[in-house]
C-alpha cells in the first residue's frame, strides 16, 4: 500500500466572499472561467466532467468540452446514442464539473439538459475541421468493436466516398444545452476553511445565494 498521508495542498491563492460575487450564477461563471482561460498552466479550461445516471442507479462520469455557455446554460457535443446519450434520454438530469487545481477552484453545476436545435448542432459540425467530423460518423460512440483496424478501415472509406463533398451531420450527433438549476462554486482557502457559495433557482426563478460550510 502506498501512504498519500502526506500529500496535502495548501490552498491560499484566493477568496470567495459574498461581497464581490455576482447575482447570477452563469455571470460569476463568466468571471471564473475567463481567469480559467487566462491562467497559463490550465491547459484545457473548457474541460468539464459530466455525470449522468445509468439504469443501475449508479452515476457515471466522464469528460465532454463545453463549447458554449450562455445565459441559459452550457453547451457540449456528443453522439445522442453513446452511454451517456441513453442515460439522458431515460433521466435528464445531469452534474457537470469543473476543476482548475491551478487557481484552487472547482464548480458543480446541477442541471437538467435538453437537446439543442437541429440548425445549432449542424452550425456547429459544419464549424469543425474535415477530421473530427468524419471521426464523428466513423465512431458508433460507446459500442464495443472488434478492434482498431474497424476505425481505421470505416475512415479510410468514408474519406473517399466523401471526397471534394461536404460531410453532412450524423443525425446521432448534436449538442445539449444543461440548463442548471443549482450552481456551487468552491475556492480553496487556508486550514481547510475553504469558501463555498452555492446558487439555487427559486421557484420565481430567481437565484437564491448561501454560504455553505467546507
Ligand atoms: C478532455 C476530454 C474531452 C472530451 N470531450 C468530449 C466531447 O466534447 N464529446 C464527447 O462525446 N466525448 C468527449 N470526450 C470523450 C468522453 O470522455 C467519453 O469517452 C465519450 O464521450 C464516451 O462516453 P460515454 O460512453 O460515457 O457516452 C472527451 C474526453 C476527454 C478526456
Amino acid at each position: 500500500m502506498e501512504n498519500l498521508h502526506d500529500k496535502r495542498k495548501i490552498y491560499d491563492k484566493s477568496q470567495l466572499l459574498e461581497n464581490q460575487i455576482k447575482e447570477n450564477p452563469m455571470e460569476q461563471f463568466r468571471d471564473w472561467f475567463l481567469d480559467a482561460e487566462e491562467h497559463p498552466a490550465v491547459s484545457e479550461a473548457n474541460a468539464m466532467a459530466i455525470s449522468t445516471v445509468e439504469n443501475d442507479g449508479c452515476p457515471r462520469t466522464r469528460m465532454v468540452l463545453l463549447k458554449a455557455y450562455t445565459w441559459e446554460g452550457f453547451i457540449f457535443y456528443t453522439n445522442y446514442e453513446s452511454r451517456k446519450g441513453k442515460a439522458i434520454e431515460n433521466s435528464n438530469y445531469a452534474c457537470l464539473h469543473f476543476f482548475w487545481p491551478s487557481l484552487e477552484r472547482q464548480i458543480i453545476i446541477k442541471a437538467k439538459l435538453e437537446k439543442l436545435s437541429e440548425n445549432l448542432s449542424d452550425g456547429y459540425f459544419a464549424s469543425r475541421p474535415r477530421g473530427s467530423q468524419l471521426g464523428a460518423v466513423v465512431s458508433p460512440q460507446s459500442e464495443v468493436i472488434p478492434n482498431r483496424e474497424f476505425l481505421e478501415k470505416k475512415l479510410q472509406n468514408l474519406e473517399k466516398e466523401y471526397e471534394n463533398k461536404e460531410i453532412p451531420r450524423p443525425e446521432n450527433w448534436g449538442g445539449y444545452l444543461a440548463k442548471p438549476y443549482e450552481i456551487e462554486f468552491w475556492q480553496g482557502r487556508p486550514n481547510r476553511l475553504h469558501d463555498r457559495i452555492i446558487y439555487q433557482l427559486t421557484e420565481d426563478f430567481d437565484w437564491k445565494i448561501s454560504r455553505l460550510a467546507p
